[in-house]
């Protein structure tokens, strides 16, 4: 039989870096993270009460878009953002991320979670470059790209502290560069700034922004406080309790860049409307 071609032996061993090169140099295409919900529903059984979580939500998210999520304590959020993670399967209907149906857990999708859910026995850039594992690249290559992500966030002075040593803005801006570092279309935030403190909070809705404008990821984001919506979504779905369901969808047609501080009327209607429907 005739001896493969050296170049191809190579190119096989290298193959998942080949991909992932490609991948990169193909850039964003507009047609990536594209997220499509339909008639989904999760029913927990709890012992053996079955509890209707989410029911027979549709939504459509063109790619690029920032969402947000908003609704009561208990209504189907993170519930949502875990069937489109892949790591809640649907009892009814389906989610289909890029022509995908989502059925567990992929690379394209990257997840945030309020507790940063870092590995405490790595340091910053050992958590990112751990992540960046899978894709098979030399670990030159992997140092690189994890220390290119932490500078994005800020970080890079920190790259050698380990969580323990770190603010937990700093955490969360480690969890970020570690997500990003993966190139995913699709970015599932669950209350990602829930734990710290207001003024860290807009730091880190400022760095989202900036992050969202410059990479254009579909992002679903989860939130209770309505002003961080509005600050950030394209679009908000306002969701109600037991069985959770999108009760209403609210287009935000704030002109960006959306100030911190801003507070004009069209932002207080907006905050009203929303406010008003949380109260029913
Ligand atoms: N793994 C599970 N097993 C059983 N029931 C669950 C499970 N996860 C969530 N639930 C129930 O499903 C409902 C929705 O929970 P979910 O965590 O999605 O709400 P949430 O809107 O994210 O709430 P919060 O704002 O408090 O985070 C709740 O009544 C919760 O008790
Ligand atoms: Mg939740």
């Amino acid at each position: 039989m005739q001896e493969p071609d050296s170049a191809l032996c190579s190119l096989l061993e290298r193959k998942d870096e080949v991909l992932y090169n490609v991948k990169n140099q193909l850039g964003k295409k507009e047609t990536q993270g594209r997220i499509e919900i339909s008639k989904l529903s999760v029913i927990y059984q709890n012992k053996k009460v079955l509890q209707t979580a989410l029911d027979t939500t549709d939504i459509i998210l063109k790619p690029g878009t920032f969402a947000s999520l908003i609704g009561p304590s208990g209504c189907g959020k993170s519930t949502l953002l875990n069937a489109v993670a892949g790591f809640v399967k649907p009892s009814e209907g389906g989610v289909v991320v890029d022509g995908r149906q989502v059925d567990e857990p992929d690379v394209s999708v990257g997840v945030i979670f309020q507790n940063f859910a870092l590995f405490p026995w790595f340091s910053a850039r050992g958590n990112v470059e751990f992540t960046l594992k899978r894709f098979g690249l030399s670990s030159s290559e992997r140092r690189e790209r994890a220390i290119e992500f932490l500078r994005e966030v800020g970080l890079e002075e920190h790259q050698h502290k380990f969580p323990s040593q770190l603010s937990g803005g700093m955490k969360q801006r480690v969890a970020i560069a570690r997500t990003l570092a993966s190139d995913p279309d699709v970015l599932l935030m669950d209350e990602p700034f829930g734990a710290l403190d207001a003024q860290t909070r807009l730091e880190m809705q400022e760095l989202l922004m900036r992050l969202w404008q410059s990479r254009k990821k579909t992002v679903l984001f989860v939130t209770h406080d309505v002003d961080e919506a509005l600050r950030l979504a394209d679009i908000i779905f306002v969701m109600s309790t037991a069985p959770g369901r999108i009760i209403e969808t609210i287009n935000v047609d704030i002109a960006r860049p959306r100030a911190v501080d801003r507070m004009d009327n069209q932002f207080i209607d907006y905050r009203s409307r929303i406010l008003g429907l949380l109260r029913h």
